[in-house]
C-alpha cells in the first residue's frame, strides 16, 4: 500500500516508532476482523497516527496555527491534531471517521466512531512495543469487549495523567459502565 511505503519512508530515522506504528496497523487490522470494521479505513488511521509524533515543538505549534485548533490543550496531544490535518494537507484524506480516529488517539472522545475506537484500543495494546503490566490480559479483553478496553485506557489516561484532557474525562463518564461489566 502507498502510505505505508510513505509513512516506512518518513521513519526511517526512528526506528521503535516504525515498530510502533506497525504494530497499531497490525493490531487495528485485527480488531477490523473481528468487530466487521472496514480494514482500509482502519489501517490508514493508523500508519497515520503518529505521522507528527517525531516534530518539534516548533514545528507542531506552526501546524496547530495552521489548522486552527486550540493550543491551551497539552503539548502531548499536539501531534494528534497535526497527524489530522497532516493526512488531509498532505495525503488527501478526506474521510473524517478517519480524519476523527487520528484526532482522538491520545484523548479518546465521549463520541467516537468504530473507526476511532479500534484506533485508540490498537495504540494501547499493539503487541511489538507495547509492555506494561496487565497489557496481554487487555489484548484478550481487546477481542471479547471492546468497550471495557476503551474504559480501561480511558481510566489508565485519567490516573496516570495530572491533568486529563477535557475529552478523556468526558469521554471516561460515557465508558465507565463498561470496566465494571468487564470485572
Ligand atoms: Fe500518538
Ligand atoms: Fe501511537
Amino acid at each position: 500500500m502507498e502510505i505505508k511505503h510513505i509513512v516506512k519512508e518518513r521513519l526511517r530515522e526512528h526506528p521503535g516508532r516504525l515498530e510502533h506504528v506497525l504494530g497499531v496497523n497490525d493490531e487495528a487490522i485485527a480488531l477490523a476482523k473481528r468487530y466487521g470494521i472496514d480494514e482500509d479505513r482502519v489501517s490508514i488511521a493508523a500508519l497515520l497516527h503518529d505521522i507528527a509524533k517525531k516534530m518539534t515543538l516548533e514545528e507542531l505549534r506552526k501546524y496547530m496555527v495552521l489548522g486552527g485548533f486550540d493550543q491551551s490543550v497539552h503539548p502531548k496531544t499536539w501531534h494528534a491534531y497535526v497527524g489530522a490535518y497532516l493526512a488531509t494537507e498532505e495525503f488527501q484524506i478526506i474521510d473524517e471517521d478517519i480524519l476523527e480516529a487520528i484526532r482522538v488517539h491520545t484523548t479518546g472522545h465521549p463520541v467516537m466512531s468504530p473507526v476511532s475506537e479500534i484506533l485508540f484500543v490498537a495504540d494501547f495494546i499493539e503487541r511489538r512495543t507495547r509492555d506494561f503490566p496487565g497489557v496481554q490480559r487487555l489484548r484478550e479483553l481487546a477481542y471479547q469487549d471492546l468497550n471495557a478496553c476503551i474504559c480501561y485506557k480511558l481510566n489508565h489516561l485519567i490516573t496516570q495523567i495530572a491533568e486529563p484532557h477535557p475529552d478523556t474525562v468526558a469521554a471516561y463518564e460515557v465508558y465507565k459502565e463498561y470496566c465494571q461489566i468487564a470485572k
